[in-house]
């Protein structure tokens, strides 16, 4: 819970990324091969508001193709664990019309969403069933992404508190902000920073490969990279996550 209290302040001067706000996206698609310049991820990671966040990344082809290959690894492991795949398929809006009912969690949309909806290809049931076409597609439709990727970018802080996590919060929109006033495309993968058993063996390989050691956490890993900016991602409106005072 957090109370909000928004307080006009003229005698502060407005963020530039602010210009970013309703154009900013995170683009799920795969990337096109266009590579991103040093010069541009060093504007992504350069420190704007610290609060002891460290922003790193990389467009070094070494640095790439180990870090597809880990968050790939990461990718598998959460979909061939079955309750950490059924948690994802109770927040998955099926089709158009449960995506207006429900205008949050995993959105499944578009014409060939509803056509697999409507033959009873794309289920809930099938997805979480190995060996049906919806479970194997669901592979087929992320390998390339998390396979696209042009570089990396993380955020690492030196512990675990919540002040940390919302410093953390925090750089991240900054740092996607900044992707969008660059036209680079920008997508958190979160599967290899879950503290989870499942994925214990990613977790430790993420830390040691970006040297976040003796407490430290990282606490985003995005690809980047470019691809068309997508739809803004439905959402409830304000009002609802609103209560009177
Ligand atoms: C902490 C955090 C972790 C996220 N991890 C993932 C992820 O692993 N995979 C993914 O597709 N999107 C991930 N996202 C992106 C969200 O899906 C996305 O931000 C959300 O749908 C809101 O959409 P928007 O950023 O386009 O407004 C993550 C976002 C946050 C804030």
């Amino acid at each position: 819970m957090a109370s909000v209290r928004l307080i006009r302040n003229s005698a502060q001067p407005k963020d530039p990324l602010f210009a970013q706000a309703l154009a900013r996206r995170s683009a799920k698609d795969v990337y096109g091969p266009g590579a991103v310049a040093p010069a541009t991820l060093a504007q992504l990671t350069a420190p704007l508001v610290t609060d002891g966040v460290v922003a790193g990344g990389s467009v070094d082809p070494a640095s790439i193709a180990a870090l597809r290959q880990l968050s790939w690894e990461a990718w598998m492991a959460e979909y061939e664990n079955a309750a950490m795949r059924r948690e994802s398929i109770d927040l998955m809006r099926i089709g158009n019309a449960e995506i207006v009912a429900n205008p949050d969690g995993i959105e499944l949309g578009g014409i060939g969403m509803g056509l697999g909806k409507m033959t009873g290809l794309l289920t809930r049931q099938t997805l979480d069933t190995p060996g049906t076409t919806a479970f194997q597609q669901g592979i087929d439709m992320f390998m390339p992404i998390v396979q696209s990727a042009q570089g990396h970018v993380w955020l690492i802080t030196p512990d675990a508190s919540r002040a940390s996590q919302i410093a953390a919060g925090r750089r991240w929109v900054r740092m996607n902000l900044q992707a969008q006033a660059l036209g680079v495309a920008i997508h958190p993968l979160s599967q290899a920073l879950q503290e989870v058993k499942a994925l214990a063996g990613p977790y430790a390989d993420i830390h040691r490969r970006l040297d976040a050691t003796r407490g430290a956490v990282v606490q985003m890993l995005g690809r980047i990279g470019y691809a068309p900016f997508p739809a803004p991602t439905p959402r409830w409106p304000l009002k609802t996550h609103l209560v009177a005072a």
